[in-house]
């Protein structure tokens, strides 16, 4: 998930300056790595004409169907000879700055800790599961994983102008929650979507969420909730379009309009849409009434 909450202020003892631990792999249990293998297993039934080929074939060339939490050192090796990236371990949620430098650098920060068997379904902090099987085969595609380097560098701009809620809302619908149109079709690619059973379904499948072509401006505007699934999703093109146009646009001179206009509530709908699917959000109606 982004780091927009952080629980320590400086590294806690242990780590280093840059936030990162060991992943002391050895130190999973048997449980531990089963609960990895079931929901890998899992995700694996579901996602095969769901998932953007992109993520699919990470899954693929990264070798994650094996079983077992991945050992980050094995998994960076493979991830450095396709897109120059790695993968750290870091003690939890770290500070923006701290998470926007690795990312600029190509080190994805993962948690290193895995939910527990009864947590499945749900849990408030991202895991080795969501960080890793969510995030990390898309870093295995170059685009993909240009995006996310460019991102994190525009992240220590955004912290400059004080512009990281606007920021905050381009990684959660493309990064998170994002859809790609691809052969005609949605697919998910969102790291939140992709490691959630009930809402890979959720997001593609039922009629209560909007589904709305990306507009960068748009999407800067619009509020998003993160106790539940979400009322809106926005669908990319294609990844080249994505890292076209977030790259060619300077977002200095956004930043300084969008301070100027409304934020856009979560379900709203606007002339200008490029409505996909208009939902009904009766899912989000009968949450609210229960
Ligand atoms: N072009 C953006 C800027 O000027 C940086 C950025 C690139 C942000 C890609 C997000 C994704 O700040
Ligand atoms: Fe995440």
């Amino acid at each position: 998930m982004a780091s927009d909450t952080h629980v320590f202020a400086a590294p806690p003892p242990g780590a280093a300056a840059d936030w990162t631990i060991p992943q002391d792999w050895d130190r999973f249990s048997d449980a531990e790595h089963g609960v990895w293998d079931t929901l890998f297993e899992r995700q694996s039934a579901l996602l095969p004409g769901r998932a953007s080929d992109a993520f699919l074939r990470g899954i693929d060339v990264l070798r994650l169907s094996r079983p077992g939490i991945p050992d980050f050192a094995e998994l960076s090796a493979r991830l450095m000879d396709l897109t120059g990236w790695q993968v750290v371990a870091v003690p939890g949620l770290v500070p923006d700055d701290v998470f926007f430098d690795h990312l600029a650098n190509r080190r994805f920060v993962a948690g290193n800790f895995i939910r527990r068997a009864d947590q499945l379904d749900y849990l408030q902090e991202p895991d080795v599961f969501h960080d890793v099987f969510g995030h990390v085969p898309m870093l295995a595609d170059p685009v993909f994983a240009d995006y996310m380097a460019a991102y994190g560098r525009g992240g220590l701009r955004a912290l400059e102008y004080g512009s990281l809620k606007q920021l905050a809302r381009l990684y959660w619908y493309t990064v998170e929650f994002g859809l790609i149109e691809e052969a005609g079709a949605l697919r998910i690619y969102g790291a939140g979507i992709v490691s959630s059973a009930s809402e890979s379904r959720f997001a593609l499948e039922d009629p209560s969420p909007n589904r709305i072509g990306f507009d960068l401006k748009r999407v800067m505007r619009t509020d998003y909730r993160i106790d539940d699934f979400q009322q809106n999703y926005f669908v990319i093109p294609s990844f080249d379009e994505l890292l076209r146009v977030t790259v060619e646009t300077d977002f200095a001179p956004l930043y300084a309009e969008l301070a100027t206009l409304p934020d856009i509530a979560i379900a709203d709908i606007l002339a200008e849409d490029r409505v996909i699917t208009r939902g009904t959000q009766e899912y989000a109606l009968a949450r609210a009434a229960e």
